[in-house]
């Protein structure tokens, strides 16, 4: 192959910068159903209110919504704690706020991945401190190797390793969230994005 030739394959095929799947699309999809499930008995006769941390929730946060039976709203705040690389830089800052108040509400935060748990401990106090009713936490993954700041999850989907992982809402440098699986970065990218 050409070096011409492997420029675009890393531009035209998605799938090359993955080197394994870690979880596939319908054991994803399988453990949403349940999420939902748990969540909504939960939160039956209650009014609900789920809060997204874009960009990567976004995906994880739109199909547990369609597995709720039950009334609920959505919101979505922006936050930047990371810089180009894939170590925290401890700045954590509000890019976007959410649209509504949260005061007496039951809120649940939706997140993609816990990993330091920086942002979310950030997150929640800053919540904590607009009185809802109740504040839970809901993460798709989370890294328990990684942790620094103990962040209660009440809803976890998969605890995982500490693997750069991307698919499924996870980004490397802003590529690969719309593969429908959680794959493992390949090791070259890594080397590159740790560089
Ligand atoms: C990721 C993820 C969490 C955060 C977790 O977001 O969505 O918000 O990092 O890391 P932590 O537990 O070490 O704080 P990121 O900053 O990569 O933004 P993105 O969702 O827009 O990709």
């Amino acid at each position: 192959m050409s070096q011409v030739e492997r420029g675009m394959s890393q531009v035209d095929d998605l799938t090359a910068g993955v080197q394994e799947i870690l979880i596939d699309e319908a054991t994803l999809q399988g453990r949403i159903r349940e999420l939902g499930a748990e969540i909504a008995e939960d939160y039956r006769g209650r009014d609900l209110l789920l809060i997204g941390v874009l960009k990567g929730a976004v995906f994880f946060m739109a199909d547990l919504m369609r597995q709720l039976d039950i009334p609920c709203e959505v919101d979505f705040m922006a936050i930047s704690s990371y810089g180009a690389g894939i170590d925290s830089s401890g700045v954590v800052r509000i890019l976007k706020d959410l649209d509504v108040s949260i005061e007496d509400r039951n809120v649940l935060v939706v997140e993609d991945i816990v990993d330091s748990g920086l942002t979310l401990s950030y997150l929640l106090r800053n919540l904590e401190a607009r009185r809802p009713t109740s504040l839970e936490v809901c993460a798709l993954l989370t890294k328990p190797e990684r942790r620094e700041n103990d962040v209660p999850c009440r809803y976890i989907g998969f605890e995982i390793p500490n693997r750069f992982v991307i698919g499924y809402g996870l980004d490397f440098a802003e590529r690969y969230r719309n593969l429908p699986y959680i794959g493992v970065l390949r090791e070259e990218l890594v080397a590159q994005a740790e560089a």
